[in-house]
C-alpha cells in the first residue's frame, strides 16, 4: 500500500514535471516565452530566423512558402499587400514552431500617399507636419500588412553630390536629430505592437552620409570627435525615441566596414547607448565584406558579421551556408547565434506578432476591394505637408504670387512628370495618382485657357545619363524623351512664353538623379535645360523657376536670370496642387533650407556650422593668406535656414536675461518678430550659439533651437528661447561631453547668416 502510494506520488510528480516542461511560459512573460521557444529550435530553424528575403521575380512564391513552412525564413521585404503576405504567414503557421513572419518595406516618405522627400520634409521645419506624414505612412503601411520599415534615414549629408541627400533631412545635427525622434514616434505610434503602427529601424548606422567625395558606398574616415559631435546624434535620437531596429550601413568607418565593426555595433550601439533591438544588415552587405577586403571568403564574412551582432542578413545566403560550419569548428559560439535569434524573436514579439500573427494582415474578407483605390489615400494631408515644405528662394518685384487671370506659359520637362513628382523611394506610390504641376495649376484655374504648356526640353540630352536613369530599377519607363530636336522644343516654349504674361519653368533633376548610387560630379541643372532657361530669359517675360530636385543644385546663373525661384524638391502625390497653392498665393510659403546651397561644386563642403580656423576669410577685406577660393565669391549661394515669404518679417535686437549663466541656471534670449507685410504668414525663428574659446576648436555657430511662428499681417510676437548648460555641451578630445566656462555668442535670425547677436559667460 505504502509502495503504491509512493508510486502514486512519483507518478504525479513525474506528470507534473512533464507538464512543466511542455507548458510554455505565458505570452505575457516575454523573456521566458522567447527563451522557451529558442530552447525548442533546431540549428536550422534558428538560422532560418536570421534570413531576411526580398520578394521579387527571382524568388517564386511557391518556393518562398515552402521555405517559410520549413522554418527557413525569418522575414521578407518588398511584398506589400495583404493578399500577398497572408499566404506567407499561413505558411509560417504551418511550420513546426509556428513562429510568425514579419513583413518589411522601405516606407521612407509615405506608403501609398507619397509625402515630400525627406529633404523637403525637413524644409518645413514643422515637427507636427513631419510627424503627421510619418503617422499616415505607418497607418497606410500597417493597413497593407507591413510590420516594419527601414526608416527613418537620418544620415547627415553635407555633400550634395551624394544622391541619397534626398533621402535624409539635411546637413544639421540638431535639426536632423529632432526629426529622427519625431519620425520614430510617428511610425511606432502608441507602440510598435499596435495594429496601426510599424516598427522603425533607423538607418544607415553609421555615418553613411559622409562617404568620401559624396560618391555612394565610398569609405568614411572621420575623427571620433566629429562622429560624436556631428554625425552620431541623429541615430542616438532615434534610438532614444524607441526605434526597435537599426539598419547597418554599407560603408566602412575608419577602415572597418560597419557590418563587421564590433566597436560600432557592440561597444557604441549596445554597451554605450544601451540598444537592445534588432540589427539588420543592408542589402547583401555581409557578402560585400569580401569586396571590402576584410574577409577572405564567405565563411569569414559570416563570422565577422555575426560576431559584430548583425542579427539579420538581408538578401544574403551566407548565414545559411556558413553558420553551421563555423559553429561546428568552434569559430563562433552557440550564444552568437542565439543572441541574434533572440533579437529577431524579441522584435517580432514587440511588433505584436506572437499575440496575433495576422495583426496587420487581418481577415481576407476585410481586404480592400481595390488596394490602389484613391479613397485609401490621404490627399488633403499630403497637400498641406507639401506646401509647408516649399522654399521661396527669390521673389523680385513680387513676381509671385501669380494672378489667376494672367496668361501663363508653363514649360519644362518636369511640368508633366508624375513619376518625378513622387521622388525616389516612393514606396507603394502610383505615378498615375500623383498630381503634376500642370494638373495642379489647371485645378487652380477656372479659365483653363490661360495656361499654355510646352515641354521646352528633355531632362537631359546626355545619352549616357539617360541610359543610366532608365537602367535604374524603377517603374518603367522612368524617363521618357520627347524625340523632337532640342531647338524645336525650345522654339515651341519661346513661342508660348511670348504669348504669355509670365513664364513658369519646371526644371531640375529627374528623381533617379537623386537616388541611391546616383552621385554627381556636377550639380548644375542639365545643360539642355539651362539652354531653355536662357531662351526664356531672352523673351523678357517675367520668369519663375520651379525647381524640382533631390539635392541642392548650383543655380548661380539661374539666380540672376529668374525673377522668382521656388525650391520644391520632390513634393509627393499632391505636389502639383501644393505648388499651385503657393504659386497662386493660396498658401504663403514658409519653408527654410535644411541644407546650404553652394555656388559651385568646387566649394563643397559648404555646411554652415563648420569649425573655426586660424585665417578666416573676412568679407570686404580681400587681402592675401586667408581661407578662400580666389576664383569665386566666398560663401554660399543660399545659406542654411534661408527661405522667403510673401510677407516680410522684422526682428528686434535680442534681449538676454543676463550676461552670465550658472551651471544650474537658465538664460532667456528673446526677440520680437513682427510681420511687417500685408499678408498673414509663418516664419522660423532660429537660435544659434557659438562657443568662443574652448579646449578645442568649435563651430562658428550651431543651431540649438527654433520656433515656427504664425503671424497675422501687422502682428508681432515675442519669441523666447531658454538656454541652459546642456545647450553648451560638446564632446572634447577625450570624448567627454561637457560644457566649458567662458564666453558664448548667441544669435537669433530667420536664417543662419542674417542674425542679431548677444554674448554671455558660462560661470
Ligand atoms: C538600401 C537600403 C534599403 C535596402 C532595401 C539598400 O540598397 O541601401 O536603404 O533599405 O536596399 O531596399
Amino acid at each position: 500500500m505504502k509502495k503504491l502510494c509512493l508510486l502514486g506520488l512519483f507518478v504525479s510528480l513525474a506528470s507534473h514535471q512533464v507538464l512543466a516542461a511542455t507548458t510554455p511560459p505565458p505570452l505575457e512573460n516575454k523573456d521566458a516565452f522567447i527563451s522557451n521557444l529558442i530552447g525548442q529550435m533546431t540549428l536550422e530553424e534558428k538560422i532560418g530566423q536570421l534570413r531576411l528575403i526580398s520578394i521579387g521575380p527571382e524568388m517564386p512564391r511557391e518556393l518562398i512558402r515552402k521555405e517559410i513552412a520549413a522554418g527557413n525564413i525569418g522575414g521578407t521585404f518588398n511584398s506589400i499587400t495583404r493578399p500577398e503576405n497572408r499566404p506567407m504567414q499561413d505558411a509560417a503557421m504551418r511550420s513546426r514552431l509556428k513562429i510568425p513572419m514579419f513583413f518589411a518595406y522601405d516606407v521612407i516618405h509615405g506608403h501609398r500617399t507619397i509625402f515630400p522627400i525627406p529633404l523637403a520634409l525637413a524644409s518645413s521645419w514643422d515637427m507636427d507636419a513631419i510627424g503627421l506624414s510619418g503617422r499616415i505612412a505607418a497607418k497606410e503601411a500597417a493597413a497593407d500588412s507591413l510590420d516594419i520599415t527601414f526608416a527613418p534615414m537620418v544620415d547627415i549629408s553635407r555633400d550634395p553630390r551624394w544622391g541619397r541627400t534626398s533621402e535624409g533631412f539635411g546637413e544639421d545635427t540638431y535639426l536632423v536629430s529632432r526629426i529622427a525622434g519625431v519620425m520614430v514616434k510617428a511610425f511606432q505610434g502608441s507602440g510598435a505592437n499596435a495594429a496601426d503602427s510599424i516598427m522603425a529601424s533607423v538607418k544607415h548606422f553609421a555615418l553613411y552620409g559622409a562617404v568620401e567625395g559624396g560618391r555612394d558606398y565610398n569609405v568614411v574616415d572621420m575623427s571620433p570627435v566629429k562622429m560624436y559631435q556631428d554625425y552620431l546624434p541623429p541615430y542616438r535620437a532615434a534610438i532614444d525615441a524607441g526605434a526597435g531596429g537599426v539598419m547597418v550601413a554599407l560603408n566602412s568607418i575608419n577602415g572597418v566596414p560597419a557590418t563587421a565593426n564590433t566597436w560600432l555595433m557592440n561597444d557604441l550601439l549596445r554597451k554605450e547607448w544601451g540598444f537592445k533591438g534588432l540589427a539588420v544588415s543592408d542589402h547583401g552587405a555581409i557578402f560585400e565584406l569580401i569586396k571590402h577586403g576584410v574577409a577572405a571568403d564567405g565563411r569569414e564574412a559570416a563570422k565577422l558579421a555575426i560576431k559584430a551582432g548583425i542579427h539579420m542578413s538581408m538578401n544574403d545566403t551566407l548565414y545559411g551556408k556558413e553558420l553551421p560550419g563555423l559553429l561546428k569548428s568552434g569559430d563562433i559560439q552557440q550564444s552568437d547565434i542565439d543572441n541574434a535569434v533572440r533579437a529577431v524573436l524579441d522584435a517580432k514579439y514587440d511588433m505584436g506578432l506572437f499575440k496575433d500573427p495576422y495583426l496587420r494582415i487581418g481577415k481576407a474578407e476585410d481586404d480592400p476591394v481595390d488596394t490602389y483605390a484613391d479613397s485609401r489615400l490621404h490627399r488633403a494631408e499630403a497637400r498641406d505637408v507639401a506646401r509647408r515644405s516649399l522654399v521661396l528662394l527669390k521673389n523680385q518685384n513680387d513676381t509671385l504670387p501669380l494672378k489667376k487671370g494672367a496668361k501663363i506659359a508653363l514649360v519644362g520637362p518636369l511640368a508633366k512628370a508624375p513619376i518625378d513628382m513622387m521622388g525616389s523611394w516612393a514606396a507603394a506610390g502610383k505615378p498615375a495618382q500623383s498630381v503634376t504641376l500642370f494638373d495642379g495649376m489647371n485645378n487652380a484655374l477656372s479659365d483653363k485657357s490661360t495656361l499654355i504648356y510646352a515641354r521646352g526640353a528633355n531632362i537631359t540630352s546626355d545619352k549616357k545619363v539617360l541610359d543610366y536613369l532608365n537602367f535604374l530599377n524603377f517603374d518603367a519607363p522612368e524617363v521618357v524623351d520627347d524625340p523632337r530636336p532640342a531647338n524645336v522644343l525650345i522654339d515651341e516654349a519661346v513661342k508660348a512664353a511670348k504669348d504669355a504674361d509670365v513664364v513658369v519653368a519646371a526644371v531640375g533633376e529627374s528623381r533617379g538623379m537623386s537616388h541611391e548610387s546616383s552621385s554627381r560630379t556636377d550639380l548644375n541643372i542639365p545643360e539642355n535645360q539651362r539652354e531653355l532657361i536662357r531662351a526664356l530669359k531672352a523673351t523678357g517675360k517675367p520668369l519663375v523657376l520651379v525647381l524640382m530636385n533631390g539635392r541642392p543644385l548650383t543655380i548661380l546663373e539661374e539666380k540672376e536670370q529668374a525673377d522668382a525661384i521656388l525650391e520644391t524638391w520632390f513634393s509627393g502625390t499632391e505636389g502639383g496642387n501644393a505648388i499651385a497653392d503657393v504659386l497662386f498665393g493660396d498658401y504663403n510659403p514658409s519653408g527654410k533650407l535644411p541644407i546650404t546651397i553652394p555656388r559651385s561644386v568646387g566649394q563643397i563642403p559648404t555646411y554652415y556650422n563648420h569649425l573655426t580656423i586660424g585665417r578666416p576669410f573676412t568679407p570686404g577685406k580681400p587681402g592675401n593668406y586667408t581661407s578662400q577660393y580666389f576664383d569665386d565669391t566666398t560663401g554660399p549661394l543660399y545659406p542654411f535656414g534661408y527661405g522667403l515669404s510673401y510677407t516680410q518679417f522684422s526682428l528686434s535686437d535680442m534681449a538676454l536675461s543676463s550676461t552670465t549663466l550658472n551651471k544650474t541656471g537658465k538664460l532667456d534670449a528673446s526677440v520680437t518678430v513682427k510681420n511687417t507685410g500685408k499678408r498673414d504668414g509663418e516664419t522660423v525663428v532660429q537660435l544659434y550659439i557659438q562657443d568662443v574659446a574652448g579646449s578645442m576648436i568649435r563651430p562658428i555657430k550651431e543651431l540649438k533651437n527654433f520656433q515656427k511662428v504664425m503671424l497675422k499681417a501687422g502682428e508681432q510676437k515675442v519669441v523666447h528661447f531658454s538656454i541652459s548648460e546642456d545647450d553648451l555641451k560638446f564632446y572634447n578630445t577625450q570624448l567627454k561631453y561637457a560644457a566649458e566656462p567662458g564666453k558664448f555668442n548667441v544669435q537669433i535670425g530667420l536664417d543662419s547668416e542674417d542674425v542679431t547677436q548677444q554674448s554671455f559667460e558660462l560661470l
